[in-house]
């Protein structure tokens, strides 16, 4: 892992994965960040690495063949770590086809950019040696597991079954990678991972968005009866576990992640409440989310016991410190909720 190609590294997972690697492995020559900049991406999340000599940005769409082409020559990529998607459940249910294409014509033209670059040939008897030295890993998601019961957790060898166009697509995005595994020879690993939280994530998801409203007064849209149940991980913790798979993943392999924290929405929005001081008469329960899923919890036992990973951040402490940055971080919040967010919001939450 010396050069290593990283998209959608100006989002939320992706610029704190840039900022996590280059601290934490000075060997890394360098690390290009693929990003398209939509109103998810925002080059201020990067700030701490823009004058690591390390760090290159590029402003592209991986959907843009010419471009990865020319990005893998110039580059010599040993490493792809894939975050960048269409991430936002309820965009998808809007404007399914974006998500389709992002997700999974993007990812199956870096997969061919990749194979070409690392001459991978089912026919090349060489292919597979010549692969020990490189790596392709798909961030997937808990979401294409489907929804849960009271009962049970997502295992790797759970039936895909995905409910909504962006866990379809992700899930799609799955098979492709695992047939470019089997039929090429590409050295991949899979992960999924449940609901991140922390600093840097765009206030339209659930824990930004409340903090946000709540500081400012404004009502909390919770959908349905707020008993939905997601599985929560501080996104260091989710970076750590991509470092560790790159490491020592078994290739060809899926590994969940999770950190067994498993919370009810309402839970999640009183818990802001309370830290800030604010009065539960501010939760608002709007109209459900069409297919919402009533449940997701990671069973993370192949990571943790294969791997070596394990969880640093308790839910409170990270609670409480991801509460500081957005409090802390107020030019941040007002930078990204403007344009794009204030259309998206006035949409999706009028009538609720
Ligand atoms: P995000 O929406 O915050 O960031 C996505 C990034 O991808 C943005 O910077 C955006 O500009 C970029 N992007 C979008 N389309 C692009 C394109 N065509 N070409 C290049 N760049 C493009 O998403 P996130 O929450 O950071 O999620 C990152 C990845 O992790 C996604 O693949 C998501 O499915 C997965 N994931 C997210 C969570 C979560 O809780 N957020 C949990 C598990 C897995
Ligand atoms: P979200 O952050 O969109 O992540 P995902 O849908 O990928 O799990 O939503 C997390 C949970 O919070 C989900 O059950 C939907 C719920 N939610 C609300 O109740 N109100 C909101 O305004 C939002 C954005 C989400």
């Amino acid at each position: 892992m010396k050069r290593i190609l990283v998209t959608g590294g100006a989002g939320f997972i992706g610029s704190n994965f840039v900022q996590y690697i280059l601290k934490e492995k000075q060997d890394i020559e360098l690390l290009v960040n693929l990003d398209l900049l939509t109103y998810a991406g925002n080059l201020e999340n990067l700030l701490p690495v823009q004058d690591d000599k390390r760090y290159v940005f590029a402003h592209g769409d991986i959907r843009d063949r010419a471009f990865v082409n020319e990005l893998f020559d110039k580059y010599d990529f040993d490493t792809v770590v894939h975050f960048a998607a269409e991430s936002h459940v309820d965009r998808s249910i809007v404007e399914p086809e974006l998500f389709l294409t992002t997700n999974i014509i993007g990812t199956q033209t870096l997969l061919d950019a990749a194979k070409s670059h690392w001459k991978l040939d089912p026919d090349n008897k060489y292919s597979r040696e010549y692969a020990e030295g490189v790596k392709y890993l798909q961030v997937s998601t808990d979401e294409v597991y489907g929804a849960l019961g009271k009962e049970g957790m997502f295992t790797e060898t759970t039936p895909i079954s995905p409910n909504s166009p962006y866990s379809a697509s992700k899930a799609s995005a799955d098979m492709v990678v695992r047939a470019y595994h089997v039929t090429y020879g590409m050295p991949v690993n899979i992960t999924r991972c449940s609901n991140n939280y922390g600093p840097y994530q765009f206030p339209e998801k659930l824990i930004p968005l409340m903090l946000h409203n709540a500081k400012e007064d404004k009502s909390l849209p919770v959908y349905g009866d707020g008993m939905q149940i997601r599985d929560w991980l501080h996104v260091h913790d989710h970076c750590a576990a991509i470092r560790t798979v790159l490491e020592k993943g078994v290739v060809g392999e899926v590994y969940n992640i999770g950190g067994n924290n498993e919370r009810a929405n309402i839970e999640i929005v009183s818990l802001i409440l309370d830290v800030l001081g604010k009065p539960t008469s501010l939760i608002k329960h709007v109209q459900d989310r069409p297919g919402h899923d009533r449940r997701y919890a990671i069973d993370n036992t192949k990571i943790t016991t294969q791997l070596g990973w394990a969880p640093e951040y308790t839910f409170k402490r990270g609670m409480q410190e991801t509460i500081e940055w957005y409090l802390e971080n107020t030019q941040w919040v007002e930078h990204v909720i403007s344009g794009d967010y204030l259309d998206y919001y006035a949409k999706m939450y009028s009538e609720g």
